[in-house]
């Protein structure tokens, strides 16, 4: 099957066959992940595989007692992770800034990379994956029981494993018509039209399934969601209460190491100038 027949097929699975994935299919995968796009080829993260059943049971819990997650052959948290190249920084004597919001936003975006690619890859060898969410909802549970450091939060909670037949033909959940996703040049909100009819084109009711996503997944009960936005709000100070501020406040915000190589860029240096270790996208 080609990739892109790969893609459009995959769906989550959640249910396994009771076989375990050998290791070095495990390897193969990891080696995957590590090969998808990375911020200045840093890897801003860590993967942690679960593997004690107590571990794999509470972190189910957490998850909203969802109990398949505790029954997958692989479970891995994948971390974003900005505290290797701050104690990288620390041990070159650079006196580094701590980790900001921004560190935390481009690891949470590789480690979210890496987490994809492994998922693409695992799919085209027949193992299945369901990513799992509101691992953030429990911060004091998840640090205490993964061992977290300051600056490592968990960006996507992943099972892993072979695909029952029964889960291969479960139907795909449709999907929004790219008209209502797609825009050029500029953003554009939706009419109310819009938006009903994008429920409409994928042949469900706007009321119902609005409603159901609105208690299911949005507006979750004013003491869960306290709770809750209590909880990410520690990931967040975990970086220090300092994050939200002007840009102004942080005036050497754009590495110095870096402004030379900026200018370069800027002036239309050819592309040589632009060195793998130090991309355009770093230059922010
Ligand atoms: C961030 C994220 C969190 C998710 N959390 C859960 C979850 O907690 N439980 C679950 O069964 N599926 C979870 N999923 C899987 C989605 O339900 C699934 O991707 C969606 O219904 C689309 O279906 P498909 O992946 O089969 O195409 C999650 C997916 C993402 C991307």
């Amino acid at each position: 099957m080609s990739t892109i027949d790969e893609l459009l097929e995959r769906k989550s699975i959640r249910i396994f066959e009771h076989k375990p994935i050998p290791d070095d299919i495990k390897a193969q995968l990891l080696e995957c992940a590590f090969a998808a796009p990375t911020c200045g080829t840093q890897m801003l993260y860590s993967i942690i595989e679960v593997e004690d059943p107590v571990t794999k049971a509470r972190l189910a819990k957490i998850c909203q007692n969802q109990q398949f997650i505790a029954r997958a052959p692989w479970l891995l948290v994948f971390l974003a992770d900005s505290r290797r190249w701050y104690d990288c920084y620390e041990l070159a004597g650079l006196d580094p800034r701590p980790p900001t919001i921004l560190d935390m936003l481009l690891s949470y975006e590789d480690a979210c990379y890496a987490a994809q690619n492994m998922v693409v890859a695992a799919q085209s060898i027949g193992i299945g994956s369901c990513y799992i969410g509101l691992i953030h909802s429990d911060h004091d549970e998840v640090v205490k029981m993964l061992d977290l450091d300051q600056y490592v939060i968990p960006a996507a909670v992943l099972i892993l494993g072979y695909t029952t037949p029964r889960q291969q033909r479960r139907r795909k959940p449709a999907r929004f018509d790219s008209r209502f996703l797609v825009f050029k040049d500029k953003y554009r909100r939706l009419s109310d039209e819009e938006l009903k009819e994008m429920f409409v084109l994928r042949e469900q009711d706007f009321d119902k399934v609005v409603r159901r996503i609105f208690r299911t997944k949005y507006q979750i009960g004013p003491e869960d969601g306290a709770a809750v936005l209590g909880s990410v709000g520690k990931y967040i100070y975990g970086y220090g209460a300092n994050q939200v501020t002007r840009p102004e406040d942080h005036p050497g915000y754009i590495p110095r190491a870096y402004r030379p190589e900026l200018a370069a860029l800027l002036s239309g240096g050819d592309d040589d100038d632009c060195d793998v270790d130090c991309p355009p996208g770093d230059l922010r």
